[in-house]
């Protein structure tokens, strides 16, 4: 996992929060995390975008799956009153998770899990399911689509924002995927619904949000560069480095048309 930069250095939320003044025992509060925490595309609009497609409300039990350091989690515990389990894969970004929830005083609503979702780590079952591009990650679609039922109470729906393979892939972004982003064998939209609808769910609904995943790709590599100066006074070469890299690799699939953005709604 950690040859795709946005994983190594995990604690470097620490340097943006200590460049805002905030220590490393301060009270933090979800707002003041925001900017940084979330692993996704458009931050926490995306999040409250799946919030209403989930009707989450206080008394929901939320599973999301592969809860990166829970800046998701934490939007919607802390705007909806919801409870959430945020299961994730690797210890060190969930130990990141459980810090920054403790110290927001969301200890009560989320429960952080680390585990993995092949291996019914979760529990459940649960009111809904939230997953914000972690199964790029999962090849074994039938076997993840069968945990995600398992955990999921019948009627529910599932929320997923992935990737999709827009077109056949060349050697060279096939290998780029695979080591800067993790992600083997991703399926064709067609193939995803085929997937969903074989493990049991109905009512697939696939939007396509290639157009602004492209442009908020783009913006993020040009962030990157206007902002070198000041990252780097404040994480240092290596994680800048790194992180552009990512950036830049991961813009190149987008630029070159070998993406389809999903949004997915199953039930
Ligand atoms: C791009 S990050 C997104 C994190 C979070 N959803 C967010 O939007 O901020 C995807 C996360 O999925 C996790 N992940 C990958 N495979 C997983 C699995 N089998 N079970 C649980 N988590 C997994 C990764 O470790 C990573 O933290």
């Amino acid at each position: 996992m950690k040859s795709m930069k946005l994983y190594s250095h995990v604690h470097r939320i620490y340097n943006d929060l200590s460049a805002l003044g905030i220590g490393p025992q301060d009270a933090l509060t979800v707002a003041q995390l925001a900017p940084f925490d979330q692993y996704h595309y458009d931050g926490t609009r995306a999040v409250d975008l799946a919030v209403t497609r989930l009707a989450v409300g206080p008394g929901s039990h939320l599973l999301d799956i592969g809860s990166g350091i829970g800046g998701p989690a934490r939007h919607i515990a802390a705007t909806t009153g919801a409870q959430v389990t945020a299961l994730e894969l690797q210890p060190d970004l969930d130990a990141v998770a459980r810090d920054l929830t403790g110290r927001c005083g969301l200890g009560a609503q989320i429960t952080h899990v680390c585990g993995d979702i092949l291996n019914g780590a979760a529990g459940g079952p649960f009111d809904g399911i939230l997953s914000l591009l972690c199964m790029l990650h999962i090849p074994d679609k039938a076997r993840l689509f069968a945990a995600c039922r398992a955990a999921l109470k019948p009627g529910q729906a599932m929320y997923i924002e992935d990737f999709a393979e827009a077109r056949p892939l060349t050697a060279s972004e096939e290998r780029t995927l695979a080591v800067k982003v993790q992600s083997s064998q991703l399926p064709t939209p067609d193939d995803y619904r085929a997937h969903l609808e074989r493990a049991g769910f109905a009512d697939v609904t696939l939007t396509d949000v290639t157009q602004d995943w492209r442009a908020v790709s783009a913006a993020r590599v040009q962030a990157a560069r206007d902002g070198r100066a000041a990252n780097l006074a404040v994480h240092g070469p290596e994680i800048v480095a790194g992180l552009e890299d990512f950036y830049d690799a991961v813009d190149g699939l987008w630029q070159g048309g070998a993406l389809t953005g999903l949004r997915i709604l199953a039930r």
